[in-house]
């Protein structure tokens, strides 16, 4: 295999490319977004048949599933004569179409798996055409689940239990992300959007042959920073800038539900209520004086370290103990002047103590062509691992925005741009190239110390 971590990452069409793939959609309004789902899955190159549930056609038609298939879609456990789905399966085997479907399939994905769903496949109760396929999957065909609900639904403890249970014993699943609710509310429960769907199916079908999984950080320490500095001019004024620390919130939440332990810094930013529910206490910090004294203090615990904050990257050379007043700073002109010196760069400090198999992820907030040339450079000169580029330019990303659109460039591999996304699922994609760069560099580790024995 080939030492580099695209073997893990490789792009959604060499993952995809001639596999046949069973698009399960049930009865959650997210169904709407099947279509993009099926068309994706096609554009790379997958064969995608398409089984539906009666209430999944309360969202989305038959016919539209099987325009974006290209197939006739199946709704029915027993097909009516005459129908496209009879034709399609042929008198002979239109009784056991499931078992023919699942044993031709590559892997199964059932988008959206709506909370019913989930807890009929714990149960083992298969009365419809989508758990009937699901269920007659033959051992190590993965079965890949997205459950998307409201979130009072998606919070029962029961739901909660059944997909505890459904990934104990092998199901894969794509967990939903916090976002606007078909119910109008705001929380969990939101179906990521097709593109990290598709990514993330990709990530569990394509996993390299030695059993490796990317997708999980179990056993690793990760640091996270996040949120603004703030650089004290007096007692009450300050060089501060917009970031939100949404991205770092989301990236904290992410971490420790794919297993990592992890310490977030946070600068000066509202409170995420998520955060504490989740048993994250951030580690607040105001200047970038504080935030690297912090970043170092927890540096030797860590294996991954992702730098998301907006460190100022100038602070007042000095600071007033009292409130300036005007009359004493201004000249006659009524021009005031600040003297500004850099402030630390945490990155550089980390560059210097980095130690091997310490994995060190940078981002940069970048506008116009140079950005990524920009990027490489800055990747090159602190010795990062990998850098997020957020390009300033296209709409919704960055700065206190929901959502975010990113290129990931790592040392070894291509860069990997995504497209527009929630911040959530933004964090998932991010976490998981983390992951599998750190599991390439730990079976590599392993490698190279067994052919020195
Ligand atoms: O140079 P630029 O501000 O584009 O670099 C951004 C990256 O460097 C971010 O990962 C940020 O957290 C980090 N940074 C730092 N120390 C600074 C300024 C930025 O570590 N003083």
């Amino acid at each position: 295999m080939k030492e580099s971590t695209d073997a893990v990452w490789q792009p959604v069409e060499e993952i995809l490319n001639g596999k046949s793939v069973v698009l399960g959609v049930t009865g959650s309004i997210a169904a709407i977004k099947a279509p993009a789902i099926a068309a994706l899955l096609r554009d790379a190159g997958a064969e995608v048949t398409c089984v539906m549930t009666e209430s999944a056609e309360q969202f989305v038609s038959r016919q539209v599933m099987e325009k974006a298939t290209g197939k006739a879609a199946i709704s029915q456990i027993f097909a009516q004569t005459g129908t496209a789905q009879q034709q399609a399966s042929g008198p002979r085997e239109e009784l056991t179409w499931h078992v023919h479907l699942a044993r031709g399939a590559d892997a199964m994905l059932i988008a959206p798996c709506s909370a019913s769903a989930v807890g009929m496949l714990r149960a083992g109760i298969y009365d419809n055409a989508v758990l009937l396929a699901a269920a007659s999957l033959p051992k190590g065909t993965p079965l890949i689940i997205v459950p998307a609900m409201d979130e009072d639904m998606w919070l029962q403890p029961a739901v909660q239990e059944n997909i505890a249970w459904l990934k104990e014993h092998g199901t894969f699943a794509i967990e939903p992300v916090v976002g606007k609710l078909a119910s109008g509310l705001t929380g969990m429960g939101r179906m990521p959007e097709p593109e990290a769907i598709v990514r993330r199916f990709c990530g569990t079908i394509g996993q390299p042959p030695d059993g490796r999984r990317p997708g999980t950080l179990d056993g690793k320490n990760v640091l996270i920073t996040g949120g603004p500095t703030y650089e004290p001019i007096d007692a009450v004024r300050f060089i501060g800038n917009r970031s939100s620390g949404k991205m770092a919130a989301a990236l904290a939440l992410e971490a420790k539900r794919m297993g990592a332990e992890v310490t977030l810094i946070l600068g000066p930013t509202v409170r995420f209520p998520l955060l504490e529910s989740a048993g994250i206490l951030p580690l607040r910090v105001e200047t970038a004086e504080e935030m690297k004294h912090a970043v170092l203090e927890h540096l030797p615990k860590n294996d991954i370290v992702v730098m998301n904050a907006a460190v100022a990257d100038f602070m007042p050379e000095a600071k007033a103990e009292k409130k300036l007043k005007k009359r004493d700073i201004a000249d006659q002109f009524g021009r005031a002047t600040l003297r500004l010196k850099r402030t630390p760069d945490i990155l550089a400090s980390i560059a210097r103590l980095k130690k091997e198999g310490h994995i060190v992820v940078g981002f940069a907030l970048e506008k116009g062509k140079g950005s990524e040339a920009y990027a490489l450079g800055k990747m090159k000169e602190k010795k990062l691992d990998m850098i997020v580029l957020n390009n300033i330019e296209d709409e919704g990303a960055g700065f206190g925005h929901d959502t975010n659109k990113v290129t990931i460039f790592t040392k070894e591999g291509k860069p990997e741009p995504l497209p527009l996304m929630t911040k959530e699922e933004c964090a998932v994609l991010i976490l998981e190239r983390i992951a599998a760069v750190s599991g390439e560099r730990s079976s590599l580790a392993v490698r190279r110390s067994q052919k020195r024995m």
